[in-house]
């Protein structure tokens, strides 16, 4: 049955001229059969300097409106529409008007992991793997970092010649990987590394060996000589650690950080985009033209 839906979506693909872009936080289904897998500052970038006609997007909605927004004249669909990043609405109403109002020199920097009505009143957008050398190259001063307060913290801590205002959202999923799981795995596995990402609480990164995006996870685990990892992100990077790293050995938290909206993308929902071409992502033109100066901005200052 499932080799059966792989056979159909390859053909599809090929007749539609589509191409698959997959988060690591999808099912593994899903990235066994993309065309690319990444971060989500590779998927931005490919999906802007796609020739594909279609792109499905396996991720949650702020990546296929980013993909839409680089590339408006392809057909960006989702397997799944409602699959969403609750941090990405979590600034206040008001919020950034009244920081604009505070700060004369102030820069918004928001957080890709953002809606894209946010986006529209940002000045750059950064990913956790370009966030740091983004607020360094900045010329203000003043910092407004929304929607992420972990990743907001550990920029902060990185350039501290910035006033850097933090925002009160986090990723929920980030958020409740305990200090005690860590520690207990780092009890059975004393000599394992502890690979994090900076979503998540001080606590966790302060007891971490390395902190970076899922590909710089990834990219570290493959190149390191320890052989024992422990990994405080969402599980769907076990996949791919696992595919670079066949004889090492990765453990999670005894509670495993799973992004419900990121599981939402099934081999099903990716074969019935791709046969009926429903779930097209659509933006309004003039907040298009908005939200694609902060992305365009991420894509210059991160060369
Ligand atoms: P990165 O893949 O950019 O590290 O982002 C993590 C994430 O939470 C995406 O939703
Ligand atoms: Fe959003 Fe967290 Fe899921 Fe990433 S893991 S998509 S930040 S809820």
């Amino acid at each position: 049955m499932k080799t059966d839906t792989k056979n159909k979506i390859l053909e599809l693909k090929k007749q539609k001229n589509a191409i698959i872009l997959a988060h690591y936080y999808a099912p593994a289904e899903i990235q066994s059969i993309a065309d690319y897998v990444g971060d989500s500052f590779y998927l931005a970038k490919i999906a802007k300097s796609s020739n594909a006609d279609a792109i499905v997007f396996c991720g949650v909605a702020f990546m296929g409106e980013s993909a839409k927004i680089l590339n408006p004249t392809k057909k960006v669909l989702m397997p799944d529409l409602s699959a969403d990043c609750p941090m990405a609405h979590m600034v206040k109403k008001g919020k950034i008007e009244e920081m604009r109002n505070k700060y004369d020199d102030l820069a918004v920097v928001c957080y890709i992991n953002s809606t894209t009505e946010l986006k529209c009143q940002s000045d750059v957008c950064v990913t956790s793997s370009n966030a740091v050398k983004i607020v360094k190259a900045l010329p203000n001063k003043n910092i407004f970092f929304i929607p992420d307060k972990n990743l907001g913290r550990y920029v902060a801590e990185q350039v501290p010649e910035k006033n850097i205002i933090l925002n009160d959202g986090y990723c929920p999923i980030h958020a409740k990987i305990s200090l005690s799981q860590v520690e207990k795995q780092k009890m059975l596995h004393p000599s394992a590394l502890v690979l994090t990402h900076p979503e998540c609480e001080q606590e966790i990164l302060s007891v971490s060996d390395f902190i970076g995006s899922t590909a710089e996870i990834i990219d570290f685990a493959k190149k390191s000589n320890h052989e024992e990892f422990i990994i405080c992100t969402e599980d769907g990077v076990e996949f791919k650690l696992l595919l670079d790293n066949p004889t090492k050995k990765f453990f999670f938290p005894e509670t495993r950080p799973c992004c419900v909206d990121m599981k939402l993308n099934t081999l099903d929902k990716l074969l019935h985009v791709l046969e009926t071409e429903e779930n097209a992502i659509d933006i309004e033109e003039e907040t298009a033209k908005k939200a694609i100066m902060p992305l365009n901005k991420m894509l210059e200052l991160a060369k």
